[in-house]
């Protein structure tokens, strides 16, 4: 396939793959990090097209062979990582669209490389499409391509998914270039959010900053459209929660393999009667402290026995030259070792911590070996560590503490939801979850089970992709 006939383009800011080079020069590739490439990824084995991405090093512009993919690596110089990638997108919007959790940064200098650098994605997209072809940008990196991608190539579909929540009106008006990004928004002919309150604030966001004519009835899920009226066009906006290859996970976690190795897990560990487990990247978003914290108070006033209980957190590094994932990281390494300081014996740590990517099929052994899985963010657009250890629980074994502020939760209402601002809430969850009746267990993951699977990755592809054909054949 040539890159000009591309009939199907994803564009997002990293590409499937990594590079990574060696002390001795060799060139490797290796799966990229993150949320958006684990649901993008096997949608990509079964729609033939291009991919147009940053492939994580400086001034790179190589194109790693991907059968059936049509990678086109976009280069960043370091300083456009230092101001377009870790400034702009994870110093300001991050934060920002993160309920502020941390405090967001505004830079002019910041801005100034978003809008060279999304320019520079929108330019390699125009030449790889092919004519009248669909385009699915990606994510908050990317929010200005829409808007420029139509005013290079007006033939084109263009759908826009925000992998990350969309924040309150409120806090989105901080945003000294909250215009231009509502603008760069509304060139896409449909645009896509986690959840109905995101497509909603957008809406009402496209009226007051952009002075466009929106609907005000609520939006629902894969359902009910919102829509904004912009000059002869008109935007669909909707809200589509993504998911996981669920049918894939739920085989490969039943394979010979993986249920050995997850035995051997345990055993490792000591063979513990509770494990508690914990997937995330480094990121302060992700609630580590808490459920860190709330394990602690209850090692302390023995409602879990430090004897039986051991907590693994595998924690991939991220964004790792970013301020606040930096201090992050060392509190959450002092509270690791304060938990084991105080309550560990020689040879059997209460918290096993690996700060590194753990491989696939390893990481679908922990899933199927934990009996507790924690996930605590203080907000996350959806969460996809919570589905993928429901689709490796075909034993109907198991519990998930889930936070209420993530998107999975308004999916995943068997789970022991809890605030995790309210830490005696979350410490209630923890020990409910293990100390649940195996029949009331069994019952919460069955029904867990049945949303998760029926609803995968492939549904939320189609779904927005069926709605982006319906919007452009209006
Ligand atoms: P985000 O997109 O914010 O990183 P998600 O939970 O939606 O969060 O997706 C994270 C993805 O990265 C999941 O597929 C998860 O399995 C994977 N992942 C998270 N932590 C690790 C880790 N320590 N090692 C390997 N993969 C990880
Ligand atoms: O899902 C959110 C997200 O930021 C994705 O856009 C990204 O691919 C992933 O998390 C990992 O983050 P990063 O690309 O900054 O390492």
């Amino acid at each position: 396939m040539t890159a000009q006939q591309a009939e199907f383009v994803v564009v997002a800011n990293r590409l499937p793959v990594d590079k990574a080079v060696l002390p001795d020069g060799e060139v490797s590739w290796k799966r990229s990090p993150g949320g958006l490439v684990t649901a993008l990824e096997p949608i990509l084995r079964s729609h033939t097209g291009a991919w147009v991405g940053w492939s994580g090093v400086p001034d790179s512009d190589d194109n790693p062979d991907i059968e059936g993919l049509d990678i086109r690596a976009v280069p960043l110089s370091s300083a456009e990582i230092a101001e377009y990638y870790e400034g702009f997108s994870n110093a300001t919007l991050w934060p920002l669209y993160h309920d502020v959790i941390a405090k967001p940064e505004y830079h002019r200098e910041w801005w100034n490389a978003y809008v060279a650098i999304n320019e520079r994605f929108a330019k390699a997209t125009a030449e790889v499409a092919g004519p009248g072809a669909l385009v699915w940008v990606q994510d908050y990196q990317l929010q200005l391509v829409p808007q420029m991608l139509r005013d290079l190539r007006p033939d084109l579909k263009i759908g826009f998914f925000l992998h990350i929540p969309f924040p309150p009106v409120e806090l989105f008006m901080q945003l000294p270039w909250r215009r231009e990004i509502v603008n760069g928004l509304l060139g896409a002919d449909l645009i896509g959010f986690h959840l109905p309150d995101g497509a909603e604030n957008f809406l009402y966001l496209a009226n007051r900053l952009g002075g466009h004519q929106a609907s005000r009835r609520s939006v629902g899920v894969r359902s009910r459209f919102g829509s904004v009226d912009v000059g002869d066009r008109v935007v669909t906006v909707g809200a589509f929660p993504i998911s996981i290859a669920s049918g894939e996970i739920d085989a490969a976690s039943k394979s010979r393999e993986i249920r050995k190795r997850a035995r051997e897990i345990r055993k490792e560990l000591g063979n513990p009667s509770t494990i508690l487990l914990g997937v995330d990247r480094l990121d302060y978003t992700k609630g580590i402290d808490v459920r860190l914290k709330a394990v602690s108070e209850l090692l302390e006033e023995q409602r879990l026995d430090p004897h039986e209980t051991v907590l693994v957190q595998l924690a991939t590094p991220s964004r790792e030259r970013v301020e606040s994932y930096v201090a992050m990281r060392s509190e959450i390494e002092q509270l690791v070792g304060h938990i084991n300081g105080t309550f560990a014996e020689v040879g059997q740590p209460v918290v096993q911590y690996l700060n590194r990517p753990i491989p696939r099929d390893e990481l679908l052994a922990f899933f199927v070996a934990a009996d507790v899985m924690l996930v605590t963010p203080l907000r996350d657009g959806m969460n996809l560590v919570a589905k993928e250890y429901v689709a490796c629980r075909s034993d109907l074994g198991g519990a998930l503490v889930l936070s209420e502020f993530t998107g999975a939760a308004a999916e995943l209402k068997q789970a022991y939801q809890a605030n995790p601002y309210d830490m005696e809430g979350v410490k209630g969850a923890i020990e409910a979850a293990v100390k649940q009746p195996a029949e009331d267990g069994r019952a919460r993951m069955r029904a867990l089970r049945r949303q998760v699977l029926t609803h995968d990755v492939e549904k939320w592809a189609k779904s927005f992709l069926d709605t982006l054909q319906d919007s452009t054949d209006r």
